[in-house]
């Protein structure tokens, strides 16, 4: 940490105890989080299965409007069956969002000591182990650097480590020497599809350096993040959701393929992007990273136009009664922000508008009351709209960074669960 990031965690916790804030929304958020989860991991014991949202369906009509476009029932998520709706939706190992289940469980553990909770979250994490021999998808950061990366920090033992590399070396077999990127999907008609949100499995990479001594994963994650900045960004920090590249390193198509055009700017999309920037220099130390970051978090606070800064679920997404939040959007953003927040010039905006988004997640409008929302902590989030899929529902993966975000907060705060 550099002596002006300490200098801001100091004031933030001398501030803190001047003025004796009221945390109890930090502590009512822990607790019902711990409520929630525990009930979920014994309710969905022996399933060999993760929780990753509830089974919804939704209005043809209202996604027309919130595209603004005519649109086909063959490009749409099928309708659930009438007798699942509401119903928990479990996901096996090898979805995207296997991994958040497991980290959230980390994190309630790392929060209250709990041994139980640190049981289930070394069960949930174990079940995930046959992913470190899959190759299949870009997302192993987020399903094993979630899970296992969080079980290495709080609960260390010798086999931990090889599984992180193994599945580094096969982040690492996705990435194109002549494009300079990790291909993020295998389907769809795109030649070479690099998602945004593949800057969240860098993470993974800079961990297997600093495991391995081996600099190739850390070259192979600057490689990337390098690529994907003149690319992937419009002049105003914007960015699109998918580059799609020849083979000779040149652009083919960008694209959007969850957002609401090709023009627009994906909630969730943008919250990868100035996360990702973030520990791109929290990592390399390279100014450039941090005043990309501050660009992109700029844009951000500037495009969101709620009162309680949870954004709409596409920044340009026409604004009516109707129109779906995404909540996971916004815990991403305020982790990122908050890291943010000890490395830019003017930290404190950051921190203020990360600790807005996620006093907003603590309420009652967005916290989950106990033993509802099958189990999941937050509620209002939103998977892919343009494909009618997981409208305005809980995610893991909300969940996953709203608990990171908090433990962001109290870091930084100087405050500990056991003192609320
Ligand atoms: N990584 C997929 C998503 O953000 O929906």
């Amino acid at each position: 940490m550099k002596i002006k990031h300490i200098l801001f965690a100091i004031s933030l916790v001398a501030a803190t105890a001047c003025c004796n804030e009221d945390y109890s929304w930090v502590k009512n958020g822990i607790d019902r989080a711990k409520h929630q989860l525990m009930l979920t991991a014994s309710e969905i014991d022996g399933t060999g299965q993760l929780p990753r949202s509830i089974h919804v369906g939704y209005d043809f009509e209202m996604l027309q409007r919130q595209l603004e476009k005519e649109i086909f029932v063959d490009s749409l998520r099928k309708q659930p069956a009438e007798d699942i709706v509401g119903t928990r939706r479990l996901c096996g190992i090898y979805d995207w969002t296997s991994g958040f289940f497991p980290g959230s469980l980390w994190y309630v553990y790392e929060f209250t000591g709990d041994e139980s909770v640190k049981k289930a979250a070394i069960r949930y994490t174990e079940l995930l182990n046959p992913v470190r021999e899959y190759t299949g998808t870009h997302d192993l950061g987020f399903m094993m650097n979630c899970s296992y990366g969080n079980a290495l920090r709080l609960s260390p033992n010798d086999t931990i480590p090889a599984v992180l590399v193994e599945t580094a070396d096969n982040l690492c077999s996705r990435f194109n020497e002549e494009i300079g990127c990790i291909r993020s999907w295998d389907f769809g008609t795109w030649n070479f599809p690099v998602i945004i949100d593949n800057m969240m499995n860098l993470d993974l990479l800079f961990s297997a350096s600093r495991l391995t001594g081996n600099p190739y994963y850390k070259e192979v994650a600057i490689r990337h993040a390098n690529t994907t900045m003149p690319n992937h960004f419009r002049e105003n920090y914007t960015c699109w959701h998918v580059v799609s590249y020849n083979n000779d390193g040149t652009v083919e198509r960008k694209e959007t393929f969850q957002g609401k055009n090709h023009d627009s700017s994906w909630s969730r999309g943008q919250a990868w992007a100035v996360y990702g920037y973030t520990a791109t220099y929290r990592e390399t130390g390279d100014s450039k990273y941090l005043d990309f970051a501050v660009n992109i978090a700029d844009m951000i606070m500037s495009k969101v136009t709620t009162d309680d800064a949870i954004p709409y679920w596409d920044y340009d997404a026409p604004v009516t009664e109707e129109t779906p939040r995404d909540a996971s959007a916004a815990a991403v953003t305020a982790c990122g922000l908050l890291e943010l927040s000890t490395m830019a010039k003017d930290g404190q905006k950051y921190f203020d508008h990360a600790e807005k988004i996620l006093k907003s997640l603590s309420s009652d409008a967005y916290l989950a009351a106990e033993g509802e929302n099958q189990g999941f902590v937050l509620m209002h989030s939103t998977g892919s709209l343009a494909h009618g899929s997981e409208i305005d529902v809980p995610l893991n993966y909300a969940d996953y960074y709203y608990l990171e975000g908090l433990q962001r907060y109290m870091n930084l705060k100087g405050i500990e669960y056991k003192n609320l």
